[in-house]
């Protein structure tokens, strides 16, 4: 299975590495053009192209770029795609979307809505990007360390659990993409290292009411 990554940021590169690790084939791209990055690529040990060819080449597609530049997405492309949704949404830096603020909608909601042909599975947004390449450990580890992932197809749930469980991390499946509020930024789940029991327990409890302070995570 084929890993194509948009968007060769932090959270690009941690899956690109982890791919490689993993022994999957994986392709980087940014927006600036594959040339921007191919020495980063072949450091990666990863294939580089232009966001048109990461798709196409993958499999699994992981969206790793910016929620405000998801409109520039090559969307045909995506048609019977998986695609990791590993976005996350920060007013200051995608703008303010109404439905996003009066929670009309998830971030993974917006993001199936614009790739109508793809499966979108919610994963990775939970986890720091230096993380996924530090915290990852083999399968049966005590205390193991969860993702929470969210989708609205089982199998594509499933595919992408299983590359996750690869990649070092147990999952807690959290739901449909209309509930993957529960993992969005600022509720309990969001990049707070827990096993599977504690996350799971944590998103038990976890209601609309339910935030940690902003920024608090990134002390963790
Ligand atoms: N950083 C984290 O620890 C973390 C953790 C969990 C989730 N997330 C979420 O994951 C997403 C990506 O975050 P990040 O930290 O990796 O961002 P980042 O470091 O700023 O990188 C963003 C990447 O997206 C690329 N990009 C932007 N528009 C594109 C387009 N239309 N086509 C192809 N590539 C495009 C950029 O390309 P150029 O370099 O050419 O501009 C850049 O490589 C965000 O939603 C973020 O909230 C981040």
């Amino acid at each position: 299975m084929n890993i194509g990554i948009v968007g060769a940021g932090h959270i690009g590169q941690a899956i690109a590495t982890i791919a490689g690790r993993y022994g999957y084939r994986a392709m980087l791209s940014n927006a600036r053009g594959p040339e921007t990055i191919s020495e980063l690529a072949s450091a990666l040990g990863c294939e580089v192209g232009t966001a048109v060819e990461a798709v196409a080449f993958g499999d699994l597609v992981a969206v790793a770029i910016p929620l405000k530049a998801y409109p520039l997405l090559p969307i045909a492309l995506f048609d019977g795609k998986i695609v990791m949704d590993t976005g996350n949404y920060y007013p200051e830096r995608d703008g303010r979307v109404a439905e996003l603020d009066s929670h009309a909608i998830t971030t993974s909601g917006l993001l199936a809505r614009q790739l109508p042909g793809a499966s979108v599975v919610k994963a990775f947004n939970a986890i720091l990007a230096a993380q996924i390449i530090t915290d990852g450990r083999p399968a049966g580890t005590s205390g193991r360390r969860a993702l929470p992932i969210a989708g609205d197809d089982g199998e594509t749930k499933q595919i992408v659990a299983t590359f996750i469980d690869r990649a070092g991390f147990d999952t807690v499946d959290v739901g449909t993409l209309a509930d993957s509020w529960k993992i969005e930024r600022a509720r309990p789940a969001y990049c707070i290292p827990m096993n599977k029991a504690h996350l799971a327990a944590v998103l038990q409890q976890t209601t609309r009411e339910s935030f940690v302070p902003e920024g608090s995570w990134r002390r963790s």
